[in-house]
């Protein structure tokens, strides 16, 4: 397959260089444009940006390091090639230390430009590449909301983002903990990394620390193959520990270790191995609370919260409803291939903005989604939202006379009664569940016996 061509600026001050270069390079199919001093190639660059540059290190004026400096500047992105002669041979190392992308040595061989030359500009598409992936991640990702909760929090995201530092995010269910967890790779370092998620909650106790850090073939009866666990795994990017508030006391201990020295040990290992991992936590519980009830460490409270983020309840940031509504029925939309585009009214814009949200911004997504769905469109207004909305409707008049046993009784209590605080609690089962004291299994099995969804 041919190499695409690039566009080419060539910078000599010599008119017989410009014009071999030139012609070697058109003959490639290049475009070229020269300028034969410092001065015109920037005019040139800001005017017409091209994919390469080469650039002869002597010239009068501005000599070819200062004009490289300026380009890198001015363009990072740019590769530049130096050109240079017998007696600036030595500039060379100058020159690498500021960044260009390579070197010619005159007299210049035609096999030797055009081979530089195609690997500067296959740098420039892969950058270029990676730049347009990173803004398709930075889009997924981005956090909406101009109230000044979600401004501070995207302040402080900016801010921490970049460094070493441990965070915790706590907040109710859906208001947004892992998203600014994922913000906090993507703006990272760590952002070529791996982003690691575990989910503490869900990992059975004894399986926690096989888990967390892996196992050695043979070290407990099921583990048939040695396996790299999750802080492993998230080598140079980040672990996000959600539900950290719900992990035993034993595996505090042990992630805290792991914290303090560095270092993990594989279930059934030789010894510690270095991990360079950076932590993001998350929990929707109160960890003060549990450290003070003695369910979670508070030397690992402190690890963790080096800095705490926390994000407030949809309902106390209620100026954000329209704008994510909106976002979440054109997502939607597009997902679902809904034609034609849903659109909301302002009275359901207005309405959506009075609910109560106890599962904040997923019930938000939630809802949006499914009446993105079930309305024809195109536009949503408040009477299409109400359904939705609205408790549901229960019998009429008493609600027990049609109860013939005690047994029955008891069925049409427990009924009503998990169907109210589901939906207090947003349909969040687990948190529901939690409330209520119960067995997250047992909600889900009554859910069922009732029909309740
Ligand atoms: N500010 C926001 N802008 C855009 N989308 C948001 C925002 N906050 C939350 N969301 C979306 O709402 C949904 C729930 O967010 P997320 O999963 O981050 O919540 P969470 O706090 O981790 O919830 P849980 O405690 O239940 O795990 C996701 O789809 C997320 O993308
Ligand atoms: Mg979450």
């Amino acid at each position: 397959m041919a190499e695409p061509a690039g566009r080419i600026l060539v910078v000599d001050d010599e008119a017989d260089i410009r014009d071999a270069l030139e012609m070697v390079l058109r003959y490639e199919k290049h475009e070229v444009a020269t300028a034969p001093d410092g001065d015109r190639a920037l005019a040139a660059i800001e005017k017409d940006p091209p994919d390469v540059v080469l650039l002869d290190v002597k010239m009068p004026g501005r000599d070819g390091i200062e004009v490289l400096e300026e380009i890198r500047r001015r363009r990072p992105g740019l590769p530049v090639v130096m050109i240079s002669g017998h007696a600036d041979r030595s500039t060379g190392w100058e020159a690498a230390r500021r960044g260009a992308f390579d070197f010619l040595d005159k007299p210049l061989d035609e096999g030797q430009v055009l081979v530089t030359v195609r690997n500067a500009l296959a740098m420039r598409r892969a950058e270029s590449e990676v730049a347009a992936l990173r803004g398709k991640v930075a889009e997924r990702w981005r956090i909406l909301g101009t109230t000044s909760a979600i401004r501070d929090v995207l302040a402080t995201v900016e801010k921490v983002a970049p460094t070493q530092a441990r965070v915790l995010l706590t907040g109710g269910n859906g208001t947004g903990k892992e998203l600014v967890a994922r913000n906090v790779h993507e703006r990272s370092h760590r952002w070529r990394g791996p982003f690691v998620e575990v989910n503490c909650a869900a990992i059975p106790r004894e399986l926690v620390e096989s888990e967390l850090f892996g196992h050695e073939k043979g070290s407990f009866t099921g583990a048939v193959a040695s396996r790299p666990g999750k802080f492993e795994q998230a080598d140079g990017g980040t672990l996000f520990l959600d539900e950290i508030g719900d992990m035993d006391l034993s595996a505090q201990a042990k992630v805290l270790r792991a914290l303090e020295e560095g270092t993990i040990e594989r279930v059934g290992g030789r010894g510690p191995v270095p991990v360079d991992v950076r932590v993001v936590a998350a929990t929707n519980k109160d960890l003060l609370e549990e450290v003070a009830g003695g369910r979670f460490r508070e030397d690992l409270y402190y690890r963790l919260a080096v800095v705490p983020i926390h994000l407030p309840p949809l309902s106390a940031r209620r100026e954000d409803v329209p704008l994510l509504a909106r976002h979440f029925l054109e997502e939607a939309c597009k997902r679902n291939d809904l034609e034609p585009r849903r659109r909301l009214s302002e009275e359901a814009l207005a309405l959506l903005s009075r609910q109560e949200w106890p599962g904040n911004v997923r019930q938000l997504r939630n809802l949006v989604e499914r009446v993105a769905i079930l309305c024809p469109g195109p536009e949503v207004g408040s009477a299409d939202l109400e359904p939705y909305l609205a408790p549901r409707p229960q019998r009429p008049g008493d609600p027990f006379t049609g109860c013939a046993t005690f047994e029955e009784f008891k069925e049409q209590a427990e009924r009503m009664f998990l169907l109210q605080r589901l939906e207090e609690n947003g349909w969040n089962v687990k948190h529901t569940a939690e409330v209520l004291a119960m067995q997250r299994s047992n909600l889900y099995k009554k859910i069922e016996k009732y029909g309740l969804r």
